[in-house]
């Protein structure tokens, strides 16, 4: 049963299943299928700037509806006078935001009948590449940064079956590499220079502003080729066109050894914990600036230091365990407010956390005291637990 974007498709399955949801499973199966959630393609592809095709071979992993999670402990920690949300993108199907955007990339490749599809990563775009490229019994290559994408990440690519092939280089000559090759050859590409994937990403600004019923104050989040804050602006402002629903201040924060936005220039050797964020030419730059500038936000610079303590916090004060790039919209919370240097008290903020903190368990890992050992015998475990 094809489960796509087509309304006329859904009245038919609707009409079918209530003349017969009584008589027979299938019916009931149908009913019940159509009732749930089927992914953003579904709920919000008559918003999306798609060409036809798309709809005829929607690929889903049932991608999206993430939740929209209040952080009071959080931000009573920094102090801020503030109301604080974590748009938590870690739950999506391959662990990150990216599906968003994949879903539609790929659904318009397979509707036009590409057989291969390519990206240049540094881990979560080839995940999700590779995943929607299996579904839709499609090639992936995904080109990564040697040595420096997350373990999390480079399994994800291999267990979906990709071609994943190490440059001995950055992301930026990846991608350069990859927009060369598909001028070249019949491969599709699915960076989010791919305008699809701004489409599909969209989705995630409309889900904020359906939770509460306007735009936040504030939408930080972070920045790294700078598809993701150019989708989420271009996203707040067509539903504030269609619903009045508002516009956020946009906050973007990059890495401050891999900041070339608030350098103003490009950096030939970006280097940052948060590898997903190690980008040192933006390709969608101009775009982040622009959204920086058109909602009086700012793109400002964290140290991975103040990545990493938010990354702890978070996790010990929410239970929300993000990859370290995730960590960084958040990371400018914690700055002093004279560091802010934005009027936060009495505001309403939403974090976006972009990947799971599973895609990057090493980081945690690595410095971790090993767990004690104790022998099975219940006075051992006292012992430990109670001291005595
Ligand atoms: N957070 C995570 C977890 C990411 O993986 C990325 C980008 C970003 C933030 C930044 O998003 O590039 O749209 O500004 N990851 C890309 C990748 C580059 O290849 O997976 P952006």
């Amino acid at each position: 049963m094809a489960l796509g974007f087509d309304t006329s498709r859904r009245a038919l399955l609707y009409s079918t299943t209530s003349a017969t949801r009584n008589d027979n499973w299938d019916a009931i199966l149908c009913y019940t299928v159509d009732m749930t959630y089927q992914g953003v393609l579904s709920r919000y592809g008559h918003l999306l700037d798609l060409p036809p095709h798309t709809s005829a071979s929607a690929v889903t992993l049932l991608e999206g509806d993430t939740p929209l999670i209040r952080a009071d402990n959080l931000a009573r920690q920094l102090d801020g006078g503030f109301e604080l949300f974590i748009k938590y993108e870690g739950s999506n199907p391959t662990g990150s935001f990216k599906d968003r955007g994949m879903t539609a990339a790929i659904s318009e490749a397979s509707g036009r009948e590409a057989k291969t599809v390519i990206c240049a990563s540094t881990g979560n775009t080839a995940a999700s590449a590779a995943a929607y490229a299996a579904r839709a019994g499609m090639k992936a290559i995904v080109l990564i940064p040697q040595g420096k994408v997350a373990a999390g990440k480079l399994a994800g690519a291999v267990a979906y079956g990709a071609q994943v092939i190490q440059i001995d280089g950055s992301f930026d000559d990846a991608l350069s590499m990859v927009v060369e090759i598909t001028d070249k050859h019949p491969i599709a590409l699915v960076n989010s220079i791919n305008p699809y994937r701004i489409e599909g990403q969209k989705t995630a600004a409309f889900e904020i502003c359906d939770v509460l019923e306007s735009a936040p104050d504030w939408l930080c989040l972070p920045v790294g080729n700078a598809g993701n804050i150019t989708a989420y602006w271009a996203g707040f402002k067509q539903y504030n066109q269609l619903k009045s629903t508002g516009l956020p201040q946009i906050l973007g924060v990059q890495a401050a050894g891999a900041a070339p936005l608030v350098l103003g220039h490009a950096i030939q050797s970006p280097e940052t914990v948060a590898t997903a964020i190690r980008i040192g030419k933006p390709a969608r730059g101009e775009q982040a600036l622009q959204a920086a500038d058109e909602s009086k936000g700012r793109i400002i610079a964290v140290t991975d230091e103040e990545i990493l303590n938010m990354q702890k916090l978070l996790a010990e004060l929410e239970g929300i365990w993000v990859e370290p790039a995730s960590a960084a919209g958040l990371a400018w919370l914690a700055l002093d407010s004279a560091a802010r240097e934005v009027q936060s008290k009495g505001k309403r903020i939403v974090a976006v956390c972009t990947g799971h903190g599973l895609k990057d368990p090493d980081i945690i890992t690595r410095d971790m005291p090993k767990p004690q050992v104790v022998p099975p015998k219940l006075a051992a475990l006292e012992e430990i637990i109670l001291g005595n």
